[in-house]
């Protein structure tokens, strides 16, 4: 079962060597080409120690190995026998979201699908801000006037969030950008806006860096790790779907 394995591979290989977790799909297909309900945890894209000093390695791995892990293996606990074994992990949030009233694996499957968003939008020697020559950098430019105030309105965004959730840049139907925040484990695509960026503001994402400084890691954010280069290529593989009012959730 994958949850035994993952939580197996949690304890005994996780810290050691994080290669040894199989997690190349999160979900396993079965012989008949049905999913079964099986997720895994996804690979970080860069080495646990890749965003230090920034985001320490312990940071990554208490947070990635034991926090995103910890959803994982509930999730699957909780959908196991359930007609929602069927669903891949989008399927499971935008079901589970269930029109505002949300289902019990909600959290969970919001959880894993936020964490995967929030990995891949960081990257080793990232921040400052998009090239100068680049669409997301124009656009934010027209949304917010300049990237200086995005960048102090996204912070606030983060500073001003009361308990746990996650900031947001989402591209909408309009073609236009927003900041969004959410609570908990809420994601914009239950509303059909297109994330392009997320920054994890729940405590067990900077505490052991930061402590109660939250402004601190939310500048570190913007400065040293924040990937334009990923936010730049959803931006590209989205703008076909919004301009002819499709949005899709991208897998970046
Ligand atoms: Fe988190």
């Amino acid at each position: 079962m994958a949850a035994t394995f993952a939580s197996s591979c949690f304890t005994s290989n996780l810290l050691q060597n994080p290669s040894k977790c199989v997690t190349i799909s999160r979900r396993r297909i079965g012989s008949v080409g049905v999913p079964t309900a099986e997720f895994h945890l996804r690979d970080l894209p860069y080495e646990l120690d890749a965003l230090e000093p920034h985001m320490s390695k312990k940071t990554l791995e208490f947070h990635w190995g034991k926090h995103h892990g910890g959803y994982v293996a509930n999730l699957n606990k909780q959908i196991a026998g359930t007609d929602a074994e069927r669903l891949n992990l989008s399927e499971l949030v935008l079901s589970g979201y269930n029109n505002g009233n949300p289902l019990s694996y909600f959290n969970n499957a919001g959880q894993i699908w936020n964490h995967d968003f929030f990995w891949m939008s960081m990257c080793q020697g990232g921040g400052g801000a998009p090239p100068e020559d680049s669409e997301l950098l124009d656009l934010i430019v027209r949304n917010f006037e300049s990237f200086e105030q995005f960048s102090e309105r996204f912070k606030e965004a983060g500073r001003s969030l009361f308990g746990s959730g996650w900031v947001w840049l989402v591209l909408k139907k309009d073609a236009k950008l927003e900041i969004m925040k959410t609570s908990n484990a809420l994601t914009p695509i239950v509303w059909n806006h297109i994330p392009l960026l997320v920054v994890d503001v729940w405590e067990h994402a900077y505490y052991l860096d930061y402590q109660n400084k939250r402004p601190d890691y939310l500048t570190e954010f913007l400065d040293n790790l924040v990937s334009w280069k990923v936010a730049e290529e959803r931006l590209q593989r989205a703008k076909a779907f919004v301009n002819i009012g499709e949005p899709v959730i991208p897998d970046l």
